[in-house]
């Protein structure tokens, strides 16, 4: 089973359109998708709840919300033969919480708005996620995504050079694209909308859809892992 988190303290830069695109598409590719919902407004759930019938169900799971007589490992916990859990983190998320989410992940993905404001928020977000000693220690995957670009994007150059410094990837870039508004007032994702229709952003999805699916990081070398340099963050 693989957990993906999808996180970053900012808020508004797409974790939850990307948690249930990234649902959306193993769940149509035939892998039993399960997600967490850690997020208070639910959006998540808000999402499953439009998802129509016929299409590959995903497990939902309010991680906020307490089900009565249930402990909370056990409301956690996801139904047998789940191959895949997305994580939808909330902005500004800390402490235990938090630490219980980098304990589930198997992979981080974090979602980074072409604003300055929030290219600095992220720089100081990845050094603070490097610190924690699970991160570090196990090389667990960690890699940036621009979301909402609308063209080419210089704004990130100083990002790129500082996840370079830290040996973490900056997987792709997603457009700022209607057809994430369609797929999420549908309950469906990219890949569930029309091919032609969205070839383009299928095609911006596949760098990170592949770097998901590559050996456990575990397996890579050393050079592969993320760092822990003691770098200033990006100015
Ligand atoms: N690539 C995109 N193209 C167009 N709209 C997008 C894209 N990504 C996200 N959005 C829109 O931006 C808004 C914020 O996205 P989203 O809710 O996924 O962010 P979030 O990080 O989950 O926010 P929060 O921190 O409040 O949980 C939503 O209205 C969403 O539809
Ligand atoms: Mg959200």
């Amino acid at each position: 089973m693989q957990t993906i988190l999808v996180i970053n303290s900012k808020g508004g830069c797409g974790k939850s359109t990307i948690s249930a695109n990234l649902a959306s598409y193993y769940a149509t590719n035939g892998v039993k998708t399960a997600m967490l919902d850690y997020d208070p407004q639910g959006s998540t759930m808000h999402w499953l709840s439009a998802r129509p019938a016929h299409l590959p169900r995903i497990h939902g799971i309010h991680a906020c919300k307490p089900r009565s007589g249930l402990t909370r490992v056990w409301q956690m916990t996801v139904p047998p033969g789940t191959g895949c859990v997305i994580i939808d983190a909330p902005a500004g998320i800390t402490g235990l919480a938090f630490q219980e989410m980098i304990n589930r992940a198997d992979a981080i993905v974090i979602p980074v708005t072409p604003s300055s404001i929030d290219i600095h928020a992220t720089s100081a977000f990845v050094r603070d996620l490097l610190l924690i000693g699970r991160v570090r220690r196990s090389g667990i995957r960690v890699g940036v995504i621009a979301n909402r670009v609308r063209r080419d994007a210089p704004q990130y150059e100083p990002l790129k050079r500082f996840l370079a410094s830290l040996g973490i990837p900056f997987v792709t870039s997603l457009a700022d694209s209607d057809s994430y508004i369609t797929a999420a007032e549908s309950g469906t994702g990219i890949h569930e909308l029309d091919k032609e229709e969205t070839a383009f952003e299928r095609e911006q999805w596949a760098p990170l859809l592949k770097w998901l699916s590559a050996p456990d990081p575990g397996e890579m070398s050393e050079e592969a892992r993320p760092r822990l340099n003691l770098v200033s963050i990006t100015r």
